[in-house]
């Protein structure tokens, strides 16, 4: 069922400290930064249809269409963020070491070395710790504090922040002469059932549209039971009282194992299909508000690179709680920054 994220006053929210978002994609890590305070000015990617979305969504945001290579900062921001292509890195693909897309966090920072942001957020997937990618990170943390930036690091699992889906992420936080500190998780989750039940019954819910699968593959999927792999699409069927499992943008497989485009979210607990895009937005914790731009492939693929927003307002917090007391949010100012994120709250992001 969705709630909203509306509730409680946050105590970290301060100052609507500016944002600009590298590698933004669907969005969902400035909507979650938006819940806790944060003012996205700036966003930048090269995928028309992800800008298309960040458009539609926030008509005010100023989108940079393009290769990250050919961007020049303008303005000045407390914050940049972003979250680099991880293919490259990811457990779930080749992780080929030499994937030129490994490389791009040089120019995530090139950009903080231009802006010199008060603070930095940079989201990866877990795979970029192991060995024979840390040498990434190791030189990515030393130029951070070559430039002065205290650098605090660690691995979350969205679904200890509200989201419900395992979804594990290396989060690095970094404060120009200060060090910003991670957010706590509880283990307290939230089922895919009360994030996704009351779709079942939804006909206009946006990016709700269900595939049709084949006969003989709902036959198949209709057998399985709740928290069972399909051997032969190696697909599962989430479990109804449990988080989902990580919802992936691309990688699905054919009968034979065979690698397939598109997006293939996992089997839905009760129904003999996968998640429709919006079923998978609010398993990443997307408010309904948000809405998908592009072909369906398009939308899931959005949907399945995203930071969840959940996770990155409990991130957000923590940030701006360190970056007031470093640099002393007057009252008033805080006031005004909490009337900011409530009204991005009442967008209610999901469970
Ligand atoms: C992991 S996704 C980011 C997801 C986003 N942080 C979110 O929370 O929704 C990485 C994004 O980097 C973009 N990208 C990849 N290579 C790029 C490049 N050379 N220049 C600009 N953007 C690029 C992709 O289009 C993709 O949207």
């Amino acid at each position: 069922m969705r709630q909203s994220s509306r509730s409680k006053s946050s105590p970290g929210i301060s100052k609507g400290w500016k944002v600009l978002s590298l590698f933004s994609g669907g969005g969902g890590l400035d909507i979650g930064l938006e819940l806790a305070g944060f003012e996205t000015v700036t966003c930048v990617d090269n995928d028309p249809e992800s800008c298309k979305t960040l458009r539609h969504n926030r008509p005010h945001w100023e989108v940079f269409e393009g290769d990250i290579r050919e961007f020049t900062p303008k303005g000045q921001f407390d914050v940049v963020v972003g979250g680099p292509p991880c293919q490259g890195f990811s457990t779930a693909g080749k992780g080929n070491p030499n994937d030129p897309r490994n490389f791009l966090w040089r120019e995530y920072f090139r950009v903080v070395a231009t802006v010199k942001p008060k603070a930095i957020l940079l989201e990866n997937v877990a795979g970029m710790l192991n060995k024979k990618n840390a040498h990434h990170i190791q030189e990515f943390l030393e130029s951070l504090r070559s430039l002065g930036y205290c650098a605090t690091y660690g691995v979350l699992d969205a679904a200890e922040y509200g989201v419900p889906q395992h979804r594990k992420r290396l989060i690095i936080v970094a404060g120009l002469g200060w060090s910003p500190t991670l957010p706590t998780g509880s283990k307290h989750f939230v089922s895919a059932q009360t994030a996704i039940g009351d779709l079942i019954a939804s006909t206009d819910a946006p990016n709700h549209e269900p595939n049709c699968h084949a006969p003989h593959v709902v036959k198949r999927w209709s057998k399985l039971a709740e928290g069972e792999v399909d051997p032969n699409y190696r697909r599962g069927r989430i479990h109804s009282t449990k988080p989902s499992p990580t919802i992936r943008a691309g990688g699905g497989h054919g009968p034979r194992g065979d690698h397939l485009a598109g997006f293939h979210p996992p089997i839905h607990y009760s129904l003999p299909r996968q998640l429709t895009v919006r079923e998978s937005a609010r398993i990443q914790s997307f408010p309904d508000s948000w809405i998908f731009c592009g072909s369906k492939t398009a939308q899931g693929r959005q949907v399945g690179n995203a930071v969840p927003p959940l996770l990155a307002k409990a991130i957000g917090l923590s940030l701006a709680e360190g970056l007031s007391a470093r640099y002393k949010v007057t009252s008033k100012a805080r006031v005004r920054a909490s009337a900011n994120a409530k009204s991005a709250s009442t967008e209610e992001a999901t469970v």
